[in-house]
């Protein structure tokens, strides 16, 4: 699992903060121009600025990143496959990119799969979710707030494997 180490002034030894790594796919750039009646009018920089500091609420780093080419949202993929956990937004690739799909299998940590606007009232292929069976937490619908409930959900997983972990350690 990744973590990020800084190191204290004192010299004291380096903290170890958890990393989520929030993505954005394709045309997410240009929120707040895209139809508001389905996504508000946040921005991108709205969202990454809000789940950096829920992030930060819980003591977690926050990396952000977006782009409009499937290849290079694999290999974003790739890179943080060992973060503590991803937090995804593919946009229309969630409905039938099989190479994210994959690529989001070889995450080691949770994976939460979030949409502003209500996929599943809206057409019918955006109903299909090709990354669906590997998200262990999915918001639909709730515009930016589905952001900070995701990152909660996230957190609490992670905390509540980390406290099995260590229950399971504790009776070795
Ligand atoms: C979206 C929903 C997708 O169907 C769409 O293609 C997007 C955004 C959302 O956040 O609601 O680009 O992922």
């Amino acid at each position: 699992m990744t973590r990020v180490e800084t190191r204290s002034a004192a010299g004291t030894p380096p903290d170890s903060r958890p990393l989520l790594v929030l993505l954005h796919g394709v045309n997410l750039d240009l929120l707040g121009e895209r139809p508001a009646q389905h996504y508000g009018t946040v921005t991108l920089l709205d969202l990454e600025m809000l789940v950096r500091e829920e992030a930060d609420a819980h003591g977690w780093d926050c990396a952000c990143h977006q782009t409009n080419h499937e290849g290079d949202f694999v290999e974003l993929v790739h890179r943080y496959r060992q973060a503590t956990a991803l937090l995804v937004n593919p946009g229309a690739w969630t409905h039938y990119s099989y190479a994210i799909r994959d690529a989001l299998e070889l995450v080691s940590g949770p994976v939460a799969e979030v949409h502003l606007s209500n996929v599943a009232a809206r057409e019918p292929w955006r109903r299909v979710s090709v990354v669906a069976d590997v998200a262990t937490v999915r918001v639909a619908g709730k515009g930016a707030q589905g952001y900070v409930e995701a990152v909660r959900a996230l957190v609490a997983l992670v905390e509540r494997s980390e406290a099995a972990g260590e229950d399971e350690d504790a009776t070795v």
